[in-house]
């Protein structure tokens, strides 16, 4: 894998085999690169979301104390976190028929430092689920030249 970062079908096959062996974590860094390299990939996507559903609060994720009520301003943001995704998650029964199905995601944009990740981890909060963070530098980081192949690639 350090010597074919690009190999994407490669990454696949390895973040399928890490789900397996119960490396969810490492699985979902893996997918994360994948996808960073083919966007949409079909099956970096299902792998992804098979490491996901085995994702452990013990897999390097935090439970984070923060909820909505940390979070200023951004009322109408909030008001609809609150209808379209709290609400359904935090009934048994809707979260049974969204559950983990629950399709696409959420996509915050804005400045830097305007709040966006802690949003995140203040919906987590309200949920009491696990956080986990897969940055661009977390992925780039883990491959050794790769950061620098893609900076070389782009001049
Ligand atoms: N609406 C808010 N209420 C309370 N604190 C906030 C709010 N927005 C930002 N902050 C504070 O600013 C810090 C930086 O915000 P955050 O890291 O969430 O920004 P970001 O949008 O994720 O930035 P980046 O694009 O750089 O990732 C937060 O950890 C939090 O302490
Ligand atoms: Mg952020």
């Amino acid at each position: 894998m350090e010597d074919r970062p690009d190999d994407v079908p490669l990454r696949i096959h390895v973040a399928d085999l890490l789900v397996d062996q119960g490396d969810s974590a490492a699985a979902l860094a893996h997918c994360s690169a994948a996808l960073e390299r083919d966007p949409g990939n079909a099956e970096a996507l299902a792998v992804l979301s098979r490491a996901a559903d085995r994702l452990r609060p013990d897999d390097g994720g935090e439970r984070p104390d923060v909820t909505l009520s940390d979070v200023g301003g951004l009322e109408e943001v909030k008001r609809r976190l609150e209808a379209s995704f709290l609400v359904p998650m935090r009934n048994p029964e809707m979260r049974r028929l969204y559950g983990r199905s629950l399709p696409g995601g959420l996509l915050l944009y804005g400045p830097p430092g305007c709040g966006k990740t802690f949003l995140a981890r203040a919906i987590a909060g309200e949920l009491g689920a696990g956080f986990y963070t897969v940055s661009l530098p977390d992925v780039l980081d883990m491959w050794v030249g790769s950061s620098e192949r893609n900076l070389h690639g782009m001049s």
